[in-house]
């Protein structure tokens, strides 16, 4: 069924379109009329925007992409959709996921919806430096999910130590019942109590298959920096602590699945990823790592945002260094020989943290349609030079990174969610490397390695299926498009020609590496801060692109600055696209009046198309009822409760 009728389906189910009314909501968005400097709102909408870097020049604004079915050298391991997936600090968990667990995010959602849809799954990680100290607890003193305990704080990156109940593993749990999440989390690894297992032994028992792995110390190289051990600490005594791990883990009945755990999760800061593997630690440790995992960002904030003393970079310095080939290149040669150590050992070796800059990252570049791009070309890379993940990192409303921010919890009545760049990222690099399992990357060094051009070719069984392509450059005279010519085979390598008819063009577009917000992918959007309930809006708008079978091209323009994904057949552009999405037509909300936020196609049409305009529903205390869902796609059943709070409740779940 589709997403509109869903809605519609709410308002007669409940019986309340009477008593709606509807009226347009503008969204109350931080002005962007007063100076950026002047502005002392939340991070998450901070309204900098900076210079894009000059046009270089020269630029050959032709190239020529020849690929060949079968036997093409230097490919990568298989690859999953479900790549690119973010990682969650575990303080935030209450406002991303839920309050609690009959009370999740509808927004959260749908954007895991999308991803699904194309990829199958959603790899997420609940953690961060906060899962560190993290208790589980049966109350909190306040009776809440998720606490923050700041009369203990004990280290000074300032994260608070956590308290929380079993109830955020139901929520994780409720959440995975309706979109098909696979969770990672940690076992807090600055307690050395007994009690620190009972997140993996609870994990288990309420997750299930939905629980993937457990981190095992998270940044372990800064324990020493940060205070938290000894300043000899080192790879042998990390993997000591890991061993004693493992034994208290045989020794504890509960934490049956000893085969979950994941390490070093270095920082590559103080040790060195070769220092732990010359321990012999994946030897030793082998039948208890279900993954290996490194955490990486390529630049940091942490001098403006926690006055540290450190260097400060400025924004428009670093922001260049984010929009070109060698950027993500750059973040993971470091990890080339990990790789393939990994590799070797049969082993999958993740990026579990990242983002544009630790700390927050930066105004105006973390937050603009150039990360998305940077976003693309570093997961991109990552898969092709052998990684097997990679999680984005979702912080507060107090950075600049997140994929996606919900709004204040007391704007949440009138404010919907907040879209980043690195979502868009998540949601192309999916449906680059669709469902399959099988994709493998390769890195065409495009436009004789023209760092602001680079192109990747997806291959399936040994073919290619894909070509994406990136154009990191800004130019709206239109002097920057690039003109890439796609060849399948051909006399000049000795094959048959094996271009196609025609090519289907999905494309990435903003009109600036700097423009925040309202980016388009294939013609959808999820608008600007705070405009979405985590639903593309607007008609999705693939081109066709007829080739030269005589002259064996496909000639693709990709538009200064784009991505381009090309589907070199029909089936390479519906395997990726999948069914249509199961998605949840409401939002939740923490505020006792407004309540249904719907989108006005569906009132004005009962069965038009998404629109752009956003409409609220405002019927204090009118919208009180349950009815059920059958979304086509799954045969999942939801029944939503629309409580008279104005709060939506995901209340029961039939399992077919
Ligand atoms: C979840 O939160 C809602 C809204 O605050 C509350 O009504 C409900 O009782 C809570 N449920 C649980 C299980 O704590
Ligand atoms: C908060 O931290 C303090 C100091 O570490 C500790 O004494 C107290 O028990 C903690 N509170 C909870 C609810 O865990
Ligand atoms: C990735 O692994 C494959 C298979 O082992 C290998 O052929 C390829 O060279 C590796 N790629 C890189 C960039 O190391
Ligand atoms: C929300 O709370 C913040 C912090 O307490 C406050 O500064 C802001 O004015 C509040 N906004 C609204 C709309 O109530
Ligand atoms: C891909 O792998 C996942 C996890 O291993 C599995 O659940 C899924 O069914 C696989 N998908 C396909 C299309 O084989
Ligand atoms: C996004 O688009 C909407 C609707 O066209 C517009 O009102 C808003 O100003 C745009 N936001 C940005 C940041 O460009
Ligand atoms: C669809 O996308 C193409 C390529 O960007 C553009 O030229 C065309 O105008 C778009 N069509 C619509 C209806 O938006
Ligand atoms: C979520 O989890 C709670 C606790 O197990 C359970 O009672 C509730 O029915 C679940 N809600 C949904 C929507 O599955």
């Amino acid at each position: 069924m589709r997403a509109d009728l869903l809605a519609l389906g709410i308002l007669q189910a409940v019986g309340v379109a009477e008593a709606v009314t509807v009226y347009g909501q503008k969204p109350l968005v931080p002005t962007t009329t007063a100076a950026a400097a002047d502005y002392t709102g939340a991070a998450a909408y901070n309204p900098t925007t900076l210079i894009p870097p000059p046009i270089p020049s020269p630029l050959n604004t032709q190239f020529t992409l020849q690929l060949q079915n079968g036997g093409t050298p230097g490919l990568s391991i298989p690859q999953e959709g479900s790549f690119l997936g973010f990682s969650i600090e575990m303080s935030v968990a209450n406002q991303v996921l839920g309050k609690n667990s009959s009370h999740i995010q509808v927004p959260f959602l749908n954007l895991m919806a999308n991803l699904q849809q194309r990829a199958g799954r959603v790899f997420i990680r609940m953690g961060g430096n906060t899962q560190e100290t993290a208790v589980l607890v049966d109350r909190t003193p306040n009776g809440r999910m998720l606490e923050k305990n700041n009369t203990g704080l004990i280290n000074p990156t300032q994260t608070p130590p956590l308290v929380f109940t079993p109830d955020l593993l139901y929520l994780m749990r409720n959440i995975s019942s309706l979109v098909n999440v696979r969770w990672f989390l940690g076992i807090p690894f600055l307690l050395n109590t007994p009690s620190r297992l009972d997140i993996a032994e609870q994990g288990q028992a309420i997750l299930g298959d939905y629980l993937i792995g457990l981190q095992a110390g998270n940044e372990p190289d800064l324990y020493a920096r940060h205070g938290h051990r000894d300043p000899s600490y080192s790879p042998s005594d990390y993997v000591g602590e890991f061993g004693d791990l493992v034994i208290s883990m045989s020794n504890e009945a509960n934490a049956k699945n000893r085969n979950l755990l994941i390490g070093p999760n270095i920082a590559f800061a103080d040790w060195t990823a070769q220092q732990v593997w010359d321990t012999g630690f994946v030897d030793q440790f082998s039948a208890n790592l279900a993954y290996l995992a490194v955490e990486n960002y390529p630049s940091d904030n942490c001098a403006v945002q926690f006055n540290t003393g450190g260097t400060v970079h400025q924004p428009q310095d670093v922001f260049p260094s984010y929009l070109d080939h060698t950027a993500g290149k750059g973040i993971i040669e470091k990890f080339k020989t990990s790789t393939e150590f990994a590799t070797q050992k049969g082993k999958k070796l993740l990026m579990f943290e990242t983002n544009t800059a630790s700390c927050g990252g930066f105004p105006g570049v973390s937050d603009v349609f150039g990360a998305a791009l940077w976003g693309i070309d570093y997961s991109l890379q990552m898969a092709y030079s052998n990684f097997s993940g990679a999680l984005m990192h979702v912080g507060g409303q107090n950075v600049f990174y997140n994929p996606f921010t919900p709004p204040p919890t007391n704007q949440s009545s009138f404010h919907q969610w907040t879209v980043g760049p690195i979502y868009y990222s998540a949601l192309v690099v999916a449906e680059t490397l669709g469902a399959s399992n099988g994709t493998q990357v390769l890195d065409l060094n495009a436009n004789n390695g023209d760092i602001h051009t680079p192109a990747y070719a997806i291959y399936e069984n040994g073919d290619p299926v894909r070509v994406g392509i990136i154009n990191f450059i800004t130019d709206p005279s239109g002097a920057s498009d690039i003109s890439v010519s796609i060849a399948i085979g051909g006399s000049g390598i000795g094959q048959p020609n094996a271009t196609p008819a025609q090519v289907k063009v999905k494309y990435l577009l903003a009109s600036s590496v700097s423009q925040k917000g309202n980016y388009t992918w294939a013609g959808q959007t999820f608008g600007g801060i705070f405009d979405s309930d985590g639903r593309p809006i607007g008609s999705e708008n693939i081109t066709t692109v007829p080739c030269d079978q005589a002259l064996n091209i496909c000639v693709i323009k990709v538009p200064a600055p784009s991505y381009a994904l090309v589907f070199l057949s029909d089936e390479a552009l519906t395997e990726t696209s999948g069914a249509a999405p199961t998605t949840f037509p409401t939002t939740a909300q923490t505020k006792t009046r407004n309540t249904v936020t719907i989108d006005p196609s569906v009132l004005a049409t009962s069965n038009g198309g998404f629109d752009k305009k956003r409409l609220g529903s405002t019927s204090p205390g009118s919208v009180n009822a349950a009815l059920s869902l059958t979304p086509a796609s799954t045969s999942i059943t939801v029944s939503v409760l629309a409580l008279v709070s104005g709060i939506f409740t995901v209340r029961r779940m039939f399992w077919p």
